[in-house]
């Protein structure tokens, strides 16, 4: 018995909802601890995908319970389209739903607000989702915040809410010289959904607590370690501690519980939105190799810019994840490639250019054969084999299983990390 934190090791989108499903086949439970629907989990079962924003990817499964932490910020609106698109799919969410009643939920006007932020930062913009997420932590930071455990208290909430909102229409108004949103229609439309949602709200911490006690959890972040608000390129990054530190504070149980740490790294490395990117391809490979990997974002249809796997991002991933094992993807998308390159270090980023000096590669000759769905590691091609090993040996860490195609099954295990 394990309990697991899965870790993206890079700029998000290295495919953690695959591995999660994937791992949950043999899990209780599994939990979200930050971040909200600015995340696009992809899971591809029996040809249908199923892109999960805010509920954990462990939901397509029947023995496994689908915890939603504290740290998690909630779109009402995201959470009941999500729910719809499940049923409809005929997935099971009663019993297997639990939805942490101290989240913090997004407002209309957070929305508001994010957008207009990235619309007057104009070439400085950060790239954000614009779901509000930034605006939404900003406000549990400072304190004045709306919890899903004042919306059980009507009257209550209906101050809460104005008040905020007051603040926020005066920023949109005065300061970004934009629309107001309507405090009663947002209040109407969030009860409305509130009270189709409200069975699924609750204290999860001793729920997370018990479950990971008795069986395999896996604790599924969102976003990637590079996008952390401490330890990523800020400011090019998200509003939550998307590394360890954010499964504890996100979930209330002690880092005592955490048996392993998997980082989810891909084969080469991508980044939607703005900000620094040392490895970045800005020429036709970077097209073709996003073009074969489908690099489209799953939340807002952004193309994600392409480059080489950055392993001194991986190294940094792995001291402040204490990762243990790494679980590498997409390495399918490499099979064309006559050369394949690997960054293994470089100077210090300059925040002004984005450049970095005396970046420095190894470069490795491709496999030039099809990997796809390839399920046993004898069977790769002996240069794919020596590409991994080059990974393990430069990150001093054990690649633990490979993803060779985006379905369930097409995955090499190499060690259960559950034991
Ligand atoms: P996440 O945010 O980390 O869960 O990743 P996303 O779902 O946003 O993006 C990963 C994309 O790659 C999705 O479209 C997945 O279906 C796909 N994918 C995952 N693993 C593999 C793989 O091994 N090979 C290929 N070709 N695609 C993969
Ligand atoms: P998953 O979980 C990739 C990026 C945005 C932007 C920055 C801030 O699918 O890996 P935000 O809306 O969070 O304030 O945007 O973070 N970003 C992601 N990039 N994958 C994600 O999630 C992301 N979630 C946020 O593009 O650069
Ligand atoms: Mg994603």
């Amino acid at each position: 018995m394990a309990n697991i934190f899965l870790v993206g090791t890079h700029w998000g989108d290295e495919g953690k909802g695959k591995i999660v499903d994937v791992l949950s086949q043999e899990a209780s439970g599994c939990v979200r601890f930050q971040g909200g629907h600015n995340a696009g989990h992809t899971l591809v079962i029996d040809g249908v995908t199923t892109i999960l924003h805010l509920i954990p990817s462990g939901i397509l499964r029947d023995k496994c319970l689908s915890i939603i932490g504290n740290g998690v910020v909630i779109s009402l609106e995201a959470l009941q389209h999500e729910l719809q698109d499940l049923i409809d799919k005929g997935i099971t969410i009663d019993e297997k739903l639990y939805i942490s009643e101290s989240c913090h939920v997004i407002l209309p006007t957070h929305i508001a607000l994010d957008q207009e932020k990235e619309k007057s930062l104009g070439k400085k913009s950060i790239g954000t989702t614009g779901r509000g997420i930034g605006p939404t932590y900003e406000d549990k930071i400072a304190r004045r915040g709306i919890r899903l455990s004042d919306f059980f208290d009507e009257s209550n909430l209906k101050d809460k809410i104005k008040k905020l909102m007051d603040y926020h229409n005066f920023l949109l108004k005065n300061y970004y010289n934009s629309n107001e949103i309507s405090v009663d229609d947002t209040l109407y439309n969030l009860l409305n959904i509130f009270n189709e949602v409200k069975k699924y709200i609750c204290d999860v911490t001793p729920m997370i607590l018990d479950v990971s006690k008795q069986s395999n959890v896996i604790f599924e972040g969102a976003q990637g370690t590079m996008l952390d608000i401490d330890h990523g390129t800020y400011p090019y990054v998200t509003s939550s501690n998307t590394t360890f530190s954010g499964l504890i504070s996100g979930t209330g149980i002690g880092a005592d519980k955490v048996d392993y740490s998997l980082g989810i790294t891909k084969a080469y490395t991508t980044r939607v939105g703005h900000g620094p990117f040392p490895t970045e391809l800005t020429n036709q490979l970077g097209l073709d190799i996003a073009k074969w990997g489908g690099e489209v974002g799953a939340t807002t249809g952004r193309s994600r810019r392409c480059g080489w796997l950055d392993c001194k991002i991986l190294k940094q991933s792995i001291e402040l994840n204490r990762i243990n094992g790494i679980a590498l993807t997409k390495l399918d998308v490499l099979d064309n490639l006559e050369k394949i390159k690997i960054c293994i270090d470089y100077g210090p980023i300059d925040y002004k250019t984005f450049q970095v000096e005396d970046i420095e590669y190894i470069e490795l000759d491709g496999w030039k054969t099809s990997t796809v769905g390839i399920n046993n590691f004898d069977n790769l091609p002996e240069n794919a084999r020596k590409y991994i090993k080059t990974i393990e040996d430069i990150s001093s860490t054990p690649i633990v299983m490979i993803s060779t195609g985006p379905s369930r099954d097409q995955i090499i295990k190499i060690r259960d990390i559950f034991k």
